[in-house]
């Protein structure tokens, strides 16, 4: 099923509002789901809008929240998302972490006690728009386990970046520190097709195809990526005052509650390191080289990070969004959600 970004947005947003949430964060949310799909992250698109209707239905999103932001320095700032939409909050904090880089130069801006807020490369968009470099990291629930564990401890905590290039194009880097991010054992789910056996391990902590049997996901390169997320932990999470590793609310635990997560926002401003222009020249000039490295066998062509996507977002933009029929079906029913989330664990069917 194809659907334009405006009838996808359109749906999402009465299907949150109905839900609960005000139109305008209705909205919000809408804006950043469908800036997933466009971009082929379906993981962190309408599929998740259920999920959110149903957590906001249960009064675990705060209807109409009371964002605090509050400067602790000419470079800081923290943003209270009052258990709102994680997406609307750190949208928001990126607004004036933006502002703050244009001011002095570099901001970091902690955006504490917010849901889900979805595909991070959404926020870091948000500051190459806007001429700077912008870094964001959140926390996720626990189901990853650490190097050597048999236990999950931290979430899949992604990591964004992205910095401008010329003519509207930006480098975009937008990863979780797992192999594959959990929505992606969800996509697979929705669609009924198996998964790679490196992705996740089941209840015996071995690998596994099957994305019904996951019972934690594996960290990206071993020690590497588990060092990663509990970088990500320690800067979205302990230097924000909320709770840590295996205490990270889970998703799917008590959704009449608040999760209290955690998300960082860095933006650096490259006119204070050096000449705007020349640095987004140089940003433009990496990406046509990279474009034309030589291809390794079994490959067509080198791809800058977030080329793909852009790609996908330009033909999405002339045809249409690819939507799962049964997401669609949902969204454009009458139903606000089946019950299918509430004290479920992560790893249930
Ligand atoms: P992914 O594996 O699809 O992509 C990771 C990065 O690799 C992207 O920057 C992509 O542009 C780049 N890439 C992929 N294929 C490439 C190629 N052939 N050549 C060059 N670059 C390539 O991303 P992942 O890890 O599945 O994450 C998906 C989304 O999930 C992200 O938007 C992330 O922010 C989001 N996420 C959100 C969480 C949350 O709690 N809010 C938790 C975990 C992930």
């Amino acid at each position: 099923m194809r659907v334009s970004k405006e009838k996808l947005k359109e749906l999402i947003t009465n299907k949150l509002n109905k839900a609960g949430l005000t139109e305008e964060h209705a909205a919000g949310v809408a804006d950043v789901l469908v800036h997933a799909d466009a971009r082929g992250v379906h993981s962190h698109g309408a599929m998740r809008v259920e999920y959110y209707a149903e957590r906001i239905a249960k009064g675990g999103i705060t209807h109409n929240p009371e964002f605090k932001f509050e400067k602790t320095g000419p470079c800081t700032a923290v943003f209270d998302g009052d258990n709102g939409v994680g997406h609307v909050a750190a949208k928001l904090a990126m607004d004036e972490a933006i502002k703050m880089a244009k001011e002095n130069g570099i901001a970091v801006v902690g955006v504490r006690r917010i849901g889900h807020s979805g595909a991070l490369s959404y926020f870091v968009q948000q500051a190459a728009e806007a001429d700077l470099i912008g870094i964001s990291l959140c926390q996720s629930d626990p189901m990853v386990v650490p190097f050597g564990g048999a236990e999950p401890y931290y979430g899949t905590n992604p990591i964004a970046f992205a910095a401008p290039g010329k003519d509207g194009k930006n480098i975009t880097f937008d990863m979780a520190t797992t192999v594959q991010a959990w929505g992606k054992i969800l996509h697979a789910r929705s669609k009924n097709e198996s998964i790679p056996d490196t992705w996740a391990v089941d209840s015996n902590g071995e690998p596994t195809t099957d994305p019904f049997k996951v019972n934690a996901l594996l960290p990206i390169s071993g020690p590497k990526g588990y060092g990663l997320m509990m970088m990500v932990d320690v800067l979205s999470g302990i230097l924000l005052g909320l709770p840590f590793g295996k205490n990270v609310s889970s998703m799917y635990h008590d959704l009449t509650a608040g999760r209290n997560l955690g998300q960082l926002h860095i933006v650096i401003n490259p006119e204070y390191f050096t000449n705007l222009n020349t640095f987004k020249e140089a940003i433009a000039q990496t990406m046509q080289d990279l474009n034309n490295i030589k291809p390794a066998p079994g490959y067509n062509q080198v791809y800058y990070p977030g080329q793909r996507s852009a790609e996908r977002e330009e033909a999405y933009e002339k045809d249409g969004i690819e939507i799962v029929d049964h997401i669609y079906d949902y969204l454009t029913s009458d139903v606000i959600h089946n019950n299918s989330y509430d004290h479920k664990s992560p790893f249930a069917k």
